[in-house]
């Protein structure tokens, strides 16, 4: 009975039309029980992601610094920076935070989704009514992330996929943007040509696009992206 309302719940929306007022007041109203709601609906979404991360992590060599030098060290986990876009209540932050990383920002378009995710005392710096179909950089003061999250956000009625685009202006090069878009999403809004697009355009090499479950029985495409320039 109670799968069924939460079901619902998410289901709507997805009705809400890309429009900033509804996605703040319906997020306004659902903050304080979102994270025990999306418990109840199995919600996999961040699990998927950080285990990507983890297997990118362990895999690749070009976890590296800015302006790599011959002898210079892997990126580790802990010095990392990486912002978690459309934060919520932060339940993708506690995530990366469980598996060492210490340098974690966060925005998101709700205040109420942002309080909640404070509370977590994971995230250094967490910013409230950021836009993620503005351009980003003027919005959170950066731009050279080695790792930008962006879970549950690309999905129906939310953001489109401009969405990515302004991920990529705030990921350094040679950093990672890690993102899900729902089944549905990708098919309405042709999301695989999208981001064939931008790989065609040498912006993006696309190094994981796979789907896997992401809620309950719902499937979203998982992305793992490296900006190229
Ligand atoms: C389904 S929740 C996902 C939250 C979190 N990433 C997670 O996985 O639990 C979607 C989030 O996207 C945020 N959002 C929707 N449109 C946005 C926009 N244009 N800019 C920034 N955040 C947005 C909502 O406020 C909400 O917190």
């Amino acid at each position: 009975m109670r799968e069924e309302k939460i079901t619902s719940k998410i289901k709507e929306s997805w009705a809400l039309g890309e429009d900033r007022r509804k996605l703040k007041d319906y997020y306004q109203k659902w903050a304080s029980s979102y994270d025990d709601d999306v418990a109840r609906e199995q919600y996999f979404a961040p699990k998927v992601a950080i285990d990507l991360i983890l297997e990118l992590y362990h895999q690749r060599d070009s976890f590296r610094q800015p302006n790599d030098q011959v002898k210079e060290q892997k990126v580790s986990l802990s010095t990392m920076k990486v912002l978690d876009a459309g934060c919520g209540t932060g339940l993708v932050g506690a995530l990366l935070a469980q598996v060492g990383a210490r340098q974690i920002s966060g925005f998101d378009l709700s205040a109420e989704m942002v309080a909640q995710a404070k509370q977590k005392n994971i995230y250094d710096k967490l910013l409230e009514g950021v836009d993620i179909t503005q351009p980003l950089v003027d919005q959170i003061d950066a731009s050279d992330f080695d790792l930008v999250t962006c879970i549950g956000v690309l999905t129906q009625g939310h953001v489109p996929p401009l969405g990515l685009d302004r991920l990529i202006e705030v990921t350094r090069v040679n950093g990672y943007v890690v993102l899900n878009a729902r089944d549905t999403y990708v098919r309405e809004h042709d999301f695989k040509a999208y981001c064939d697009g931008l790989q065609d355009e040498g912006r993006l090499k696309f190094l994981h696009c796979e789907y896997h479950l992401s809620s309950g029985d719902s499937q979203a495409l998982f992305v793992v992206a490296q900006r190229l320039k």
